[in-house]
């Protein structure tokens, strides 16, 4: 059953899909208001959220500015219809789109200014893949945005012992974004109740605004 579990959070689907996304929706709204402040919104700002579940994060930037452009990507059909209902009113208005697929296919011709996903690294297999593709998504002045619980934490739940998640130290995620060549590359605690996570800021050329 708790592999049962782990694996909805890689991929929400299903009832219970719908149970875990509205648990993680809940545990997850202070980390989304905590990465609105980091991402120093500028109007005009073009931003991609991969793996949004709920699509409160999408929700909640838009509503701190108005004039920013938002895409977001997650290949949990159930997530990509949730995210649509939350988000309707903007979508019709051409302010945010939403997309139904996978990061490790996906392409585009877009440079965006800010990239961020937030509690998905652990289902990704080949980082230094992945932060690459990310890299070529940027503009010249562009930012990653991470928010990962690390191994060392991972390790205390039960429902993350299983193949769904694979837990990497933050140094690790670090090392990859270096290999690709993000510079600049700072953490910010965030701490709650159970577990000290990090956000990870990586810019992929020289100007700094964190
Ligand atoms: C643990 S949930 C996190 C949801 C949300 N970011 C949050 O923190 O509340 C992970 C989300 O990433 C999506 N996801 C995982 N791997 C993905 C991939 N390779 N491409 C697109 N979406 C992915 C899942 O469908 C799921 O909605």
């Amino acid at each position: 059953m708790l592999k049962f579990i782990g694996k909805q959070f890689r991929q929400p689907s299903g009832i219970l899909g719908r149970i875990i996304s509205t648990i993680m929706e809940k545990a997850n709204s202070s980390i989304y208001n905590e990465v609105i402040n980091i991402l120093n919104l500028k109007d005009k700002d073009k931003i991609l959220e991969i793996g949004y579940g709920s699509g409160q994060g999408i929700n909640k930037i838009v509503k701190r500015n108005k004039n920013v452009k938002l895409h977001g990507l997650d290949f949990s059909k159930l997530m990509y219809e949730k995210a649509t209902r939350k988000n309707s009113r903007h979508i019709q208005n051409n302010q945010i789109e939403l997309f139904y697929g996978d990061v490790t296919e996906c392409n585009t011709n877009i440079l965006y200014d800010k990239i961020l996903a937030i509690n998905v690294v652990y289902f990704w297999k080949h980082l230094e893949d992945i932060f690459n593709k990310l890299y070529q998504f940027l503009s010249e002045s562009g930012e990653l945005i991470l928010f990962v619980v690390p191994a060392s934490e991972l390790n205390k739940f039960k429902y993350t012992n299983n193949e769904a998640f694979i837990k990497y130290d933050i140094d690790e995620i670090i090392e990859n974004l270096r290999i690709v060549g993000y510079q600049h590359i700072k953490t910010k605690k965030h701490k709650t109740k159970f577990e000290e996570d990090f956000f990870i800021i990586a810019h992929k050329g020289k100007s700094q605004s964190v």
